[in-house]
């Protein structure tokens, strides 16, 4: 996830929580002329991704530059390689980048044509049912058909819907048999009863992906693999990993505002699992020193620790 996930979060989480197979390293974009340095894809760097496995993604709409970054990722050590077909930005989009692609089936069909050609290594793909609509992905599912895809990750919403609305699953379910390649389905499993749900009903799917879910509940891959949440002492992990990291971008970011910004972000996700939030939040927002923001957070752990040690009281909505 662009802004949240980069390989110092993905190293440290992995260091405090289990669960995840791999990881979908946030989207890099592609640059021009096929001229790609060893900075810009540095998020995936070997050295810096010892902890968890990670496929990285390129976000693209030039097929030669595409394959100018996959096939340099190949000669790192990578696979395989995912297209990002899927980001909602109106930036990205209006630019027919990410989901802003995925009405124009033809563009979508020489891409991979002229990419895969050149490619030295595998190729899965993340995309939504559409831009603007739904019909847009049964119009594009032959044209993945004719390609070796590794796999095919599916979040049900359109571009346009961004987050809003909820996911449409009757779309998902109805493009499953259309699929040669293995799904992959994503898209808002908060909770192990939302995985439950989404599992009884897509049977055939053993690939899922998690965003937001985890950011806001990080045992959640662990208690979704352990079919029960048997875990103690979650605050004190919590706090631990939260120190760990903090630790860790104090050591690689430019400066206290880069640091309290980065860190401060975490709690649009991580406050969901804390329920009534707002006064704690209102103090960590505005810390505007590090040890001051380390302060307000230690000590909303230390009262969170006394009342709640085993379960994170999570108020998120059940799928239906
Ligand atoms: C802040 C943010 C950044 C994201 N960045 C990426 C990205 O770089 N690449 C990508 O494939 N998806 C990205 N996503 C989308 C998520 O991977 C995922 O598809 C989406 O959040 C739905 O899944 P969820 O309900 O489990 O969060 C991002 C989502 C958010 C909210």
């Amino acid at each position: 996830m662009k802004g949240f996930t980069d390989c110092v979060f993905r190293h440290v989480f992995a260091e405090h929580f289990s669960g995840f197979d791999l990881a979908i390293a946030p989207f890099i974009a592609s640059k021009r002329d096929c001229s790609v340095r060893r900075r810009h894809v540095r998020d995936v760097w070997p050295e810096n991704n010892t902890r968890l496995p990670v496929v990285p993604q390129i976000l693209s709409k030039v097929a030669t530059d595409f394959s100018a970054m996959a096939n340099y990722l190949y000669d790192m050590g990578y696979s395989t390689v995912n297209w990002n077909l899927g980001c909602p930005s109106p930036m990205v989009a209006s630019k027919k980048r990410g989901s802003g692609l995925l009405p124009y089936t033809d563009r979508i069909d020489e891409f991979l044509e002229d990419s895969l050609l050149k490619m030295k290594g595998s190729l899965s793909i993340k995309i939504r049912l559409g831009w603007r609509t739904r019909a847009e992905i049964i119009k594009l599912l032959p044209v993945l058909n004719q390609y070796p895809l590794e796999e095919i990750i599916i979040h049900p919403r359109t571009g346009m819907q961004a987050y809003e609305g909820g996911v449409d699953l009757e779309t998902f379910e109805k493009c499953l048999p259309g699929l040669t390649h293995p799904v992959v389905y994503n898209g808002d499993i908060r909770t192990l009863e939302d995985f439950h749900c989404l599992s009884r009903r897509f049977r055939e799917i053993d690939r899922w992906m998690i965003g937001r879910g985890f950011l806001a509940n990080p045992f959640l891959p662990y208690v979704i693999k352990a079919g029960q949440d048997d875990l103690d002492d979650k605050i004190q992990t919590l706090q631990r990993f939260h120190g760990a990291l903090f630790s860790a971008y104090a050591g690689t970011l430019k400066g206290p505002s880069h640091l309290l910004k980065k860190m401060k972000g975490l709690w649009r996700y991580l406050s969901l699992a804390f329920e009534p939030f707002a006064k704690t939040m209102k103090k960590i927002k505005k810390s505007t020193r590090p040890e001051q923001y380390l302060d307000q957070v230690n000590r909303f752990f230390e009262t969170e620790a006394k009342t709640s040690s085993k379960s994170l009281p999570c108020g998120h909505e059940r799928c239906g």
